[in-house]
């Protein structure tokens, strides 16, 4: 077992963004980024939640470096709206000359059935649609990176529950029945996929593309739903703390040992293999057709397509 906090590189001069970063892991991950030296970009949905969060990670990075000022960065978008997820790619893109890393981590387990303003459902549209969109609306910023550090790097925050899950094409958008187990592990699946596909397109770029489960951790993703939260409460002495959590996602952002790495599942530190429903080819190719056409990406969007698939 690695330890994740071993010679971790010094994040100064880069710039990563974090989405859902006011709150569990996402937080987590944005100040220990913050305190090893990253102009960090925060992307919440709420103001409020957004700018409490910002001061916390601010006086984090000011205490690991008192000499500097490093940047904290917030963007206020809701990531279950497509215009505004096509908003925030835009703001990235113009106001940022760099992008070192890209953390997709929001994400949401909903117990009833919620369509967004685009009719998706919504923990398709938040887990996995938003990161498929945001990450091809970054990836120019990504790819300049990589041209001239030698490197970028893409982490999205899956988990483990993707076993067991399919991708159900014929009701993707859950009309005929929904179950929020079912939602959930099938959007982190897609998560996985996603990743395989991309890391794929990626491969002569120098943008790696990584997955992970970052552990079970006690966070608000439970929150507002009913039993379950009572559940969650119940057995919360044996999750990790957020911490703990991000340091799966700090190391796939950070650490050396990663930088050539890329299409793989971790689990924590470790690369482990995920369901064969992960590795499905043909799975692959459709999902990604299908969240091209879902987020309204042209087929000459890049990245480029892959043998075989057009
Ligand atoms: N906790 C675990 O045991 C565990 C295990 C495996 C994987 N994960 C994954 O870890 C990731 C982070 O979750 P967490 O456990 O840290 O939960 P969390 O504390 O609830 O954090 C989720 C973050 O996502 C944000 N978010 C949700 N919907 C959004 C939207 N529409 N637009 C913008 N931001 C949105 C939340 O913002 P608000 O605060 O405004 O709601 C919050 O900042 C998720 O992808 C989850 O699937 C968690």
């Amino acid at each position: 077992m690695v330890d994740p906090r071993s010679a971790l590189n010094d994040m100064s001069n880069t710039v990563c963004v974090v989405t859902g970063a006011n709150s569990g892991i996402g937080k987590a991950t944005a100040k220990e980024l913050a305190r090893l030296g990253a102009h960090v970009v925060m992307v919440c949905r709420d103001e409020r939640r957004g700018r409490d969060a910002q001061a916390e990670i601010r006086a984090a990075a000011e205490l690991a470096h008192p000499s500097r000022s490093d940047p904290v960065d917030l963007r206020i978008a809701d990531l279950a709206v497509q215009e505004e997820v096509y908003h925030l790619g835009e703001t990235i893109r113009a106001e940022y000359d760099r992008l070192d890393v890209l953390v997709n981590n929001a994400g949401v387990f909903l117990d009833t059935r919620h369509e967004t303003a685009d009719g998706i459902e919504a923990t398709l549209a938040i887990n996995h649609l938003a990161p498929f969109l945001l990450t091809h609306l970054v990836l120019p910023r990504l790819r300049d990176t990589a041209g001239r550090v030698g490197q970028s790097r893409i982490i999205t925050v899956s988990s483990r529950a993707h076993r067991g899950a399919r991708i159900d094409f014929d009701d993707l958008n859950a009309e005929a029945s929904y179950n929020p187990f079912q939602a959930y592990a099938q959007s982190k699946l897609a998560n996985i996929l996603f990743t395989h596909e991309l890391s794929r397109r990626l491969q002569d770029d120098g943008v790696v593309a990584n997955a992970v489960h970052p552990g079970v951790v006690k966070t608000n993703i439970w929150r507002g739903t009913g039993w379950m939260s009572r559940i969650a409460r119940l057995f919360s002495w044996f999750y990790k703390r957020p911490e703990e959590g991000a340091q799966s996602v700090v190391y796939l952002a950070a650490s050396p040992e990663v930088s050539d790495v890329t299409g793989q599942y971790f689990q924590e530190t470790e690369v482990v293999n995920p369901s064969p429903e992960a590795y499905d080819e043909k799975t692959e190719t459709r999902l990604w057709r299908v969240s091209r056409a879902l987020t309204g990406l042209a087929e000459t969007d890049p990245p480029g397509p892959v043998q075989g698939e057009e």
